[in-house]
């Protein structure tokens, strides 16, 4: 076993990515595409595990989502929220690329290229923003707020209130989408009258309090995002196949995580894109048979925010603990989430799903201090012992979890850079997870900063 990250004493606390064991990092892997994935509901730490990836590849790319995202970096002294801008912004050299898989709210990508700026990180011509990427208008959110309210199966989706569902019901619907590069175009001004308009008897219907939107407003705003941002606006399809057929290394960024997948999450608790692996090829343009990675990431227990079924969830003084302990708070909304036991049925379904070829466990200090863990194997459902992930969100509602009762460990460990010197539960914690998963852990996370990592990928 290895550690690929020099010991954080030798360093100081501002390591620089350069500073990594790359070859450590990257054992035995040909790289041109590399896949990090969330296997679970989202903030499973993917921010931190793509910074650490970073320097080697060339390009990051953010294929899905929108501003629902909050991806933590933290280097040094310092923390990082991302929201649509990749992870890897803070190495010079490295393109980072949003595809026309995004919807891109043009204010807060102003925002946080500006907020970036103004703490010394520069964002200029290595951030490329497609023409594709449909674009997120007031409207959208002022119909995510009016229906956030409104209840799947009695139960509230609980979304970031981002207008992302709204802009990605235009994107298929066509007739009310707009994307980046529409926004040059002679034409927009007239597109925007005729939204407006839809849009505000719409509004009006979904609720009493609706304030018009007004048309000319609209434009003279997006317009001025759209010259603001006009440098970083090209075609990404373009440029990434180039890029692909060059043999450049690229780093594909998932957002929120496999079972919140339109198509194969927990419908309809779930966003609107395919946040697991399948969405890499349709959101980036890239075609598949150039990811020879994927690297699923799991936190070492389980969280939810928002709405929806969520079958190890633990309504407790332990879900508590490990609320406070793991710090969990929405990165967007500072919503609590929700916290459980390690629902190994879930992952080892996403991990299928997503073609998850090695593992990260993150925050796995969270668990120090628990006398026993818990581990969810199988679900009871109706009387019968189930090992599948349920397809339909009733079945997956009467999910009682089946848990396998494992010892946990006192000490803290964030300070360990070594597999071996883990505590002997904390070792089998990781080796049974691995093994219900059936994939290998590649990295062992033990603290938010670069340097509370673990290499632990076997010779
Ligand atoms: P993402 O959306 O998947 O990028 O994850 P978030 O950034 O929303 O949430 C992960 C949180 O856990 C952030 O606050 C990170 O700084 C923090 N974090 C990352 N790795 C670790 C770890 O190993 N231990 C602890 N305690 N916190 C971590
Ligand atoms: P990152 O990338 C956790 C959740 C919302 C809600 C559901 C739908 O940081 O892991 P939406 O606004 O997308 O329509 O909300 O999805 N959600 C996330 N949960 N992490 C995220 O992103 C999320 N993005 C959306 O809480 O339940
Ligand atoms: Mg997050």
């Amino acid at each position: 076993m290895d550690t690929f990250l020099p010991d954080a004493e030798s360093t100081g606390k501002l390591m620089s990515l350069a500073d990594l064991d790359h070859e450590a990092l990257n054992k035995g892997c040909v790289v041109p595409g590399t896949c990090v994935v969330g296997l679970q509901w989202g903030d499973e730490a993917k921010g931190k595990l793509v910074d650490l990836l970073t320097l080697q590849h060339d390009i990051v790319v953010r294929y899905q989502g929108g501003a629902n995202a909050g991806h933590t970096v933290v280097i040094g002294d310092q923390t990082y929220k991302l929201s649509l801008i990749p992870s890897g912004i803070f190495s010079p050299g490295v393109q980072c690329v949003v595809t026309g898989g995004v919807v891109l709210h043009p204010p807060s990508i102003l925002a946080e290229i500006d907020a970036l700026a103004a703490r010394g990180v520069e964002v200029g011509q290595n951030l490329m923003l497609s023409d594709r990427a449909h674009v997120i208008f007031p409207w959208h959110i002022a119909e995510d707020r009016a229906l956030s309210d409104n209840t799947a199966d009695g139960e509230a989706l609980g979304t970031t209130q981002r207008g992302i569902g709204p802009c990605y019901r235009d994107k298929v619907g066509r007739s009310h989408a707009v994307r980046l590069g529409d926004l040059y175009r002679d034409s927009f001004r007239g597109r925007v009258d005729l939204i407006v308009a839809a849009k505000n008897k719409m509004l009006a219907g979904l609720s009493d309090s609706h304030e018009p939107l007004v048309a000319e407003q609209v434009y003279q705003q997006y317009r001025e995002c759209a010259e603001r941002l006009r440098p970083h606006v090209r075609d990404t399809t373009a440029f990434l196949l180039d890029a692909a057929e060059q043999g450049k290394r690229m780093l594909f960024e998932g957002a929120q995580g496999s079972l919140l997948d339109v198509d194969h999450g927990t419908f309809p608790f779930v966003t609107s894109s395919n946040s697991s692996g399948v969405g890499v090829p349709s959101g980036s343009g890239v075609p598949g048979k150039y990811i020879t990675r994927t690297i699923g990431v799991i936190k070492a227990y389980s969280t939810r925010v928002g709405g929806g079924p969520f079958p190890t969830e633990l309504n407790d003084s332990t879900g508590q603990q490990l609320r406070d302990r793991g710090n969990e708070y929405g990165t967007v909304t500072r919503r609590p989430r929700r916290c459980g036991w390690f629902d190994a049925v879930a992952a080892r379904y996403t991990a299928r799903l997503s073609g998850v070829d090695e593992l990260a466990v993150m925050l796995l200090d969270v668990l120090s201090t628990q006398k026993e863990l818990k581990i969810c194997t199988a679900y009871d459902i109706d009387g019968s012992r189930v090992q599948d992930f349920p397809s339909h969100v009733d079945d997956l509602r009467r999910a009682k979890p089946l848990f396998e009762t494992v010892p946990g460990w006192d000490e803290e460990i964030g300070h360990l850079r070594q597999l071996a010197a883990l505590p002997a539960s904390a070792r089998a914690y990781l080796d049974r997870i691995s093994g219900l998963i059936g994939r290998p852990v590649s990295f062992v996370s033990v603290g938010p900063e670069r340097q509370q990592t673990i290499f632990s990928r076997p010779n």
